[in-house]
């Protein structure tokens, strides 16, 4: 997990108060800030890759990284999901930032039980960070990913390699995925020497 001086390090325009009480969700784990590093190291890239489409993030737990990205592409149509618990503090997030939907971009703030429920549409971008941190999960989340994720879209998750298995990997494939890890060359500060890293998921061709 992160320390409120590692956030602030990282991203000293953007406000975040940790709140434990909804669950587990409630502070911003370690590869949430490393995806965060990722995002403002390739500011551009993101921009480029995301303008007008639509992103996802899974598990956001705190609403932390979608603001971030939300700063980085202003144009970008975003929908923050968790359990109903993390809900409140999810939007806290978002309008403590000052950002809500405008002309130019929608924000939602939406419960997604992974497996359980479906959103009624796909999305270009899917994100989120320490969510396969149980073997149970592995299927409820690569469920959601298949339901959610559009015939060309892009997912990143960040995952802790002491709490995620190769079964984890190996389900992907089943699900019909291909999968990179990000090289710590491409990255970001904050990749080398660490247990956790940031993979890219997509369809197989
Ligand atoms: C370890 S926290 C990570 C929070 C945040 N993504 C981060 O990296 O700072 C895991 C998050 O996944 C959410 N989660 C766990 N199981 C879930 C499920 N079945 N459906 C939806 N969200 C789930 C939890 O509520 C929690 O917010």
């Amino acid at each position: 997990m992160a320390t409120s001086s590692t956030l602030q390090t990282l991203t000293p325009n953007i406000t975040f108060t940790p709140d434990w009480s909804p669950g587990l969700g409630g502070g911003v784990w370690s590869t949430a800030v490393l995806l965060t590093n990722y995002f403002q190291t390739h500011p551009q890239t993101f921009t480029e890759m995301l303008s007008k489409k639509s992103a996802l993030e899974l598990g956001s737990g705190n609403g932390y990284l979608s603001v971030v990205l939300s700063t980085i592409v202003k144009d970008l149509n975003i929908t923050c999901t968790d359990t109903p618990s993390h809900l409140p503090l999810i939007s806290k997030t978002f309008s403590e930032n000052s950002l809500s939907s405008s002309p130019s971009r929608t924000i939602t703030v939406s419960s997604l039980l992974w497996g359980t429920e479906t959103l009624p549409s796909t999305f270009d971008f899917i994100f989120g960070t320490d969510v396969v941190y149980r073997s149970h999960l592995y299927l409820p989340f690569l469920s959601c990913l298949t339901s959610h994720l559009s015939p060309l879209g892009t997912a990143i998750i960040g995952i802790c390699m002491t709490d995620t298995t190769s079964d984890f990997f190996e389900e992907c494939k089943k699900a019909n995925f291909r999968y990179q890890r990000i090289s710590d060359s491409k990255g970001c500060d904050g990749m080398r020497g660490v247990t956790f890293s940031l993979y890219v998921i997509e369809w197989k061709p």
